[in-house]
């Protein structure tokens, strides 16, 4: 299953559909990325399928970012071939709803969160300065799959990050994606709203059929939402069940240092010398504007797994 280089796994091999007869949506051929002078990626080869929900994982600066903006056509791929739905990647395609890492800051802003979603129909779709009745419509019908109608009517000011994160969501559904890529979007959230986005996401992901793309700097809220994890490091990639990829020789290979895996209680810790590797990357985001904090700080030197940090004291 591991899907470096030339050794797709069975499933994932590009191009054809698979066994299960699912269509690839998202397909890397090969594909080296380059970034200041530095290889990212490096000859990687998988396939995303119509409707699978892929958690994208990997220490910081392993390129998960990166990838999304090679997908969106932002980022060029030095060697090999990118293609979405069949068709090698061009700036501003349709298909693919984007909800970038760096957000701006929205915590502070009076502006009604419809008119947030709308910004985005007006702005990024059709390029029109007012809304007419189709960018309406559609921003209706957004909010009203992720939820958002009422919310949409309180200014961003008042919402929870939560919140803010179901309107950001509804607005990468505008124009019926095929594919959406989000970039950390747990990122500020405290685990119970970590929960319900995750949730909220692979509801929305299922109802539509659509394939997403969600990066994410620790597997465990995501355990029971995903199909499969395609897990990033030292410019190669493994794309698996969560099983297939979260082991020790897999993610050793990735990370390039020895890495223990442990699972407790339904959760899966990874650890390297004794520290848990995603919480040690871990680094929360705080809103620019300060208008919407969240309480809690983390070391990132502790060196016990089990300490007192959120994800060792709640359920996700
Ligand atoms: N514009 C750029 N020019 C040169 N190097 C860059 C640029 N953007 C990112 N990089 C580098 O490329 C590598 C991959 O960065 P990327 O942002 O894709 O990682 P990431 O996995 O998203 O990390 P994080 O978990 O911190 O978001 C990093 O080493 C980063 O420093
Ligand atoms: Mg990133």
């Amino acid at each position: 299953m591991i899907p470096t280089g030339h050794q797709t796994p069975a499933g994932a091999q590009s191009g054809a559909p698979t066994a299960r007869g699912d269509r690839p949506v998202l397909e890397l051929d090969n594909v080296t990325l380059d970034l200041g002078g530095r290889t990212i990626l490096r000859d990687t080869s998988f396939v995303v399928n119509q409707g699978e929900f892929i958690g994208v994982l990997g220490p910081n600066g392993a390129g998960k970012t990166t990838l999304m903006r090679a997908v969106l056509g932002l980022v060029p791929a030095v060697g090999g071939a990118i293609r979405v739905l069949g068709q090698t990647v061009e700036r501003g395609n349709a298909s693919i709803g984007y909800m970038p890492q760096t957000r701006s800051a929205l915590a502070g802003r009076r502006v009604r969160g419809r008119d947030l979603v709308a910004m985005a129909a007006d702005g990024h779709r059709w390029g029109l300065p007012h809304a007419d009745a189709k960018t309406r419509t559609d921003v209706d019908r957004v909010l009203e799959l992720v939820g958002g109608t009422t919310l949409s009517k309180r200014p961003l000011s008042e919402l929870s990050g939560g919140e803010r994160q179901r309107l950001l969501l509804a607005q990468c559904l505008l124009g019926n994606p095929k594919l959406l890529l989000l970039d950390e979007p747990l990122i500020s959230l405290d685990p119970h709203h970590q929960k319900s986005v995750v949730e909220l996401v692979r509801r929305v992901q299922q109802e539509l059929g659509i394939a997403v793309l969600f990066s994410a700097h620790e597997l465990n809220p995501l355990l029971n939402s995903i199909d499969r994890v395609l897990y990033l490091g030292s410019g190669v990639a493994a794309l698996g069940t969560v099983d297939e990829v979260i082991t020790r020789p897999v993610l050793s290979r990735l990370y390039g240092s020895p890495i223990d895996v442990m699972r407790v209680n339904g959760r899966i810790f990874v650890m390297s010398g004794g520290v848990e590797v995603e919480k040690h990357d871990h680094d929360h985001e705080h809103d620019e504007d300060g208008g919407h904090t969240h309480s809690h700080s983390h070391s990132h030197s502790h060196p016990d797994p089990h300490d007192s940090r959120d994800g060792h004291t709640h359920d996700v």
